[in-house]
Parts: C-alpha cells; structure tokens; sequence
C-alpha cells in the first residue's frame, strides 16, 4: 500500500533584534512538500526551486531524516520513500529553509502514519534536529512565537499582532551557514548588555502585540549577536539605515542573516529598492521581497 501526502510550510524570520534565539515569525514565503511511503522500494528524492543541484539527493538529506525519525518513532518501518521538495526559501540566507525542511518531514510523516504525534510532540522533535526553537516554533504554529527551553524541552506562546505588519527582505546574493554566524559569537556578555537586550525584546513583544509598531524603532536594537555578526554581512548597518530613512520602523538581521529585514505598515517598495541600493554601495548583489505575517503555519495540504 502506498501513502501520499503534501504539506506547506513558511519560512520564518528569528531573533527579530534582541530576541535571540527566542523570538520568531513565520512569514508568506513557502517550501511545499510531497511525500509518498510504501512498503518496498528505496529512497527518491527531487528538488525543485531553491536549492535545486544543491540539497543532498541521498540519506543525508535533513527531510528524509526528519522523515525517519518519525517513522522509527511510530514504528512504521516503510523501505519506499519519495520526497518531492517545492522550496521558495533561499538556502542558508536566514529565512528558516532548514527548520522548513525540518518542520516539513516531520509534519508530513505524521500525517502519513495517522497523526500519532502531536504538534508538541513535533515541536520538540523539530528543536532536537535544528538545535534552537526560535525557527521551528513559528514554522509550525505560524504567527509571532516566543520560544523558551526548560531543560531539553521547549515550551512556546503564540500570538498574531492587532495590525497587519509588513517585513521586507532584502537578500543578498551570498550564503552564511549559522553554525558560521554563531562562532563569531562570545561566550559571555556585559550585564549591561543584557539589560539593553531585556528591555527592548520586552518593548517588542509589547508593541507587536498591541499593534503599537512605533515602538520598533527602538525595540529592534540589540547588543548581544548583531554587532558580533556585523563583520559578515557588508553594509549590514548602511542597510538598516537606508530602511529606516524610507519609513520603516526599523531593521534587524534575519535569523542569523545575511538576509536583512525592516518591519513597515507602508513605502514597502521604496524601503525594498533602497535597502538593496544601500547593499549595492558596499558592493553586494541584493534583492528584496515584501512579505506578511503567516498566520497558519505548516499545514498539510493534500
Ligand atoms: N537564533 C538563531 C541564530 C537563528 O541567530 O543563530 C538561526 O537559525
């Protein structure tokens, strides 16, 4: 007997400024994943989109994994597994295309084996895989998460915000793996560093609850990764600048970049060309694309 099911799932923003490794939103750019189990066969994998050529066609792909964890967990032993990944999330830019591929095996599997799992269940097995929530939690539940670790297990609050927001993503034309982004990061930090970051991320789950957005200008700030990862993303601050110069109510990295983010209600294509303008003056081939608040998060759509 064979199996097919197809999932969506969003790509997702993380850190937003000072929430690092705890805050994330899901946002309108999509990987869309079909897969088929039977009985006999072998592994098939097929890439189209983003990362096509690129993503491992073998066993060391991370959605046959996240796939096979799922079926050694349910006891669902199935030797034929075909993947068929539709991905608009570019790779390795900070825009959550791993926990994408994550949160997609896993949703699809247990979709294909009877929902046995539940989404919370899912959650902590997509954190395991990717290493931080910040990322999976929105990619699974959608809207604005806020992500907490107790122990090994994660823990989350969702919320959407009272008002229609706008992030536009400007996004250069080269690669930054996380684990490159987070070695330049320190071991400690400043208590006063600490304190900058406290009061801003509490000012940014305030204002994006109440819709009150003003407050980003100051609520993005952040002491404690960004200017660390500064030295990897030419222009990163001329960038920031130029969105805010267009209206935006500020910018921050995209998880952990190169993709830039500014958080608007309007000029959303003024802010675009002059975010990928500002990259241009520091010699970086850039583009941009306007997107909103995922309210569903993955979802199983066939
Ligand atoms: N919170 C993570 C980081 C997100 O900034 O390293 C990257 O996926």
């Amino acid at each position: 007997m064979s199996i097919t099911v197809k999932v969506r799932v969003p790509g997702t923003t993380a850190n937003c400024g000072p929430g690092f490794d705890a805050v994330g939103i899901a946002c309108t750019i999509y990987s869309e994943l079909e897969l088929g189990l039977s009985e006999k066969g072998t592994l098939a994998i097929e890439i189209e989109g983003e990362g096509k050529g690129h993503i491992p066609t073998n066993k060391n792909n991370i959605i046959y994994q996240a796939v096979q964890a799922v079926l050694d967990r349910v006891g669902k032993p199935y030797q034929g597994i075909y993947l068929k990944l539709y991905n608009k999330i570019p790779l390795a830019r900070g825009l959550g295309s791993s926990a994408a591929a994550i949160v997609g095996g896993l949703i699809a599997a247990n979709a294909a084996t009877g929902n046995t799992l539940t989404k919370e269940e899912i959650f902590s097995m997509a954190t395991a895989i990717e290493g931080h929530p910040d990322n999976v939690a929105p990619a699974i539940f959608g809207g604005i998460t806020i992500s907490v670790m107790q122990g090994n297990q994660p823990t989350y609050l969702r919320f959407m915000p009272e008002k229609e927001l706008n992030m536009i993503v400007a996004i250069p034309d080269f690669n930054l793996s996380t684990h490159t982004a987070r070695q330049v990061l320190p071991d400690t930090i400043a208590i006063k560093d600490a304190v900058f970051n406290i009061s801003r991320v509490a000012l940014l789950i305030g204002a994006l609850c109440k819709g009150e957005f003003h407050h980003l200008r100051y609520a993005l700030e952040d002491k404690i990764h960004q200017p660390y990862r500064q030295q990897l993303i030419p222009g990163m601050r001329q960038v920031f600048n130029a969105a805010v110069d267009k209206g935006a109510y500020g910018a921050a990295l995209s998880g952990a970049g190169p993709c830039l983010i500014a958080f608007t209600e309007s000029n959303c294509d003024e802010i675009g060309v002059a975010m990928v303008q500002a990259f241009a003056d520091s010699s970086v081939k850039a583009q941009y694309v306007i997107l909103t608040i995922d309210a569903e998060g993955a979802k199983v759509v066939k």
